[in-house]
């Protein structure tokens, strides 16, 4: 029995899945089973890495949700619209959906879920966080008994990659992105991966998984690495640490009996770190990723792997097709959506404000090089009461200085509070650079 495939995009991602659908030889038997039926596009006349018969493609992709040889719809177009209606239109059709677009399960995946619930169709995400890297399902089922503690990870491809060329070569931000897109690692907008809003999808989905109820995309506090100066990634190498563009869902406190019956309250944040190098997070690079999970009785589980890029990405949304079409052959049921990400969620989540938690920091003063800056600077922290590990001066040239300050764990209103003195000090002419630290 054969299982017609409707693909919504060929570009990275709907070629990479296109190439294994085209060359099912020493895969799992039932890719042979799986016959790409018809394919959107926007451009026909674009170049593409894979040659297709003419009348599989089209630039109206309701046509292919419609089409009656059409079993399974692939989205792999991205951007939010047409793109969740396209997603509602087969699900009200009764057809299962695979999708690789983590911006619209982030902000649309409870509307999503309740109406595959309600048609009784799968609608699977593998591909939408992690590239490559199984994460939706174990999260989802394998870890499924766990009190969860935390999930952080570098979740990333393109602005790991940047970060790690710009750290190992001391190549420029602007070129290795360059190379990022031509590699098909960053969104047809690259602003969403440099300044952190598609980290802060794919944490929104996970947060939603890993703790049982939707998370608010726009509560994510969300901080990219646009605005990082190559600088202070150089000065945290000198000072063991690595940067990072870290996402991190952990669990606050339990808000029952006095908060929503069942309820969790989240810190879930994206920003730059500076990781010990002896850090499990350190030593990921390029364009791979990967994701702590930390629970109780587990204890730490890691996920490793190649975050982006066609090959990765296609073979997340093949599993994704295999688990459908191989519940589509044993005739088993239809319903069975991923039941955390529906309106039936279990716990109500709640995040929390910043500015209580607690954390190290890495800041950068510009000032002049006199006798007692550093000293005024340290006594500010001081009466704050905040405690500082290391403090630096790392270069001086012409007069001016750059003094390095790593604080010990503090409270981050606390923090803010002594950096506002500090920047009222005689001799301090700016907080250049201010990064959380692990
Ligand atoms: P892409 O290279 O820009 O490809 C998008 C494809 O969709 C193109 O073939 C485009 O047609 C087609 N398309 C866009 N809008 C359309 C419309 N309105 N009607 C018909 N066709 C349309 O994007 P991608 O990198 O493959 O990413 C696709 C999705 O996967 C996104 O949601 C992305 O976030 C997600 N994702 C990507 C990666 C990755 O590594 N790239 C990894 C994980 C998840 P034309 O070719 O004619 O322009
Ligand atoms: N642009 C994304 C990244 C693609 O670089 O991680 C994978 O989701």
């Amino acid at each position: 029995m054969t299982i017609g495939i409707g693909l919504l995009g060929l570009g990275t991602v709907g070629s990479g899945v296109a190439a294994i659908l085209a060359s099912p030889q020493g895969r799992h038997p039932l890719v042979g089973d799986l016959v790409l039926e018809r394919v959107a596009v926007r451009d026909l006349h674009r170049p593409r890495p894979l040659t297709l018969p003419p009348e599989r493609l089209t630039t109206d992709p309701e046509a292919v949700i419609d089409d009656p040889k059409v079993d399974i719809v692939v989205e792999v177009m991205g951007g939010l619209e047409p793109a969740r209606s396209l997603i509602l239109r087969a699900i009200a059709a009764g057809k299962p959906v695979v999708t690789a677009n983590k911006a619209v399960i982030a902000r649309y995946g409870q509307e999503i879920a309740a109406a595959a619930a309600r048609q009784g169709v799968y609608v699977l995400i593998e591909a939408a966080v992690g590239g490559g890297i199984p994460i939706i399902e174990p999260i989802k089922q394998s870890l499924g008994g766990n009190r969860i503690q935390r999930v952080s990870g570098i979740i990333n491809g393109t602005t790991n990659y940047i970060l790690s060329r710009m750290a190992d070569e001391g190549a420029a931000y602007a070129d290795v992105l360059a190379d990022a897109q031509r590699l098909g690692y960053a969104e047809a907008d690259p602003a969403a991966d440099v300044q952190g809003g598609d980290a802060a999808d794919k944490i929104a989905i996970l947060a939603g998984l890993a703790y049982g109820g939707p998370v608010e995309r726009a509560g994510i506090a969300t901080e990219g690495i646009d605005r990082l100066d190559a600088r202070d990634v150089a000065y945290a190498a000198q000072l063991g640490f690595v940067v990072k563009l870290l996402a991190v869902a952990e669990r606050v406190r339990d808000d029952a009996p006095a908060g929503p019956p069942d309820g969790v309250s989240l810190d879930v944040r994206v920003h730059p770190t500076l990781l010990p190098k002896h850090h499990p997070l350190a030593g990921v690079h390029g364009v791979n990723n990967a994701i702590l999970v930390e629970g109780d009785p587990v204890g730490q589980v890691m996920f490793f792997g190649p975050g982006a890029g066609a090959g990765p990405t296609a073979s997340a949304v093949v599993a994704d097709i295999l688990n459908i079409a191989g519940i589509r052959q044993v005739g088993g049921p239809q319903a069975g959506l991923d039941p955390l990400l529906a309106a039936s969620s279990w716990r109500h989540c709640t995040l929390v404000d910043g500015s209580m938690s607690l954390h190290r920091n890495y800041v950068r003063f510009s000032t002049r090089d006199e006798a007692g800056v550093i000293g005024r600077i340290g006594t500010c922290f001081g009466a704050a009461e905040v405690s500082i590990q290391s403090i630096v001066q790392l270069d001086a040239r012409e007069g001016e200085a750059e003094i390095v300050v790593i604080t010990h764990e503090v409270r981050e209103d606390r923090f803010r509070e002594a950096l506002a003195a500090i920047e009222a000090l005689e001799g301090v002419e700016t907080v250049a650079a201010c990064l959380r630290t692990l």
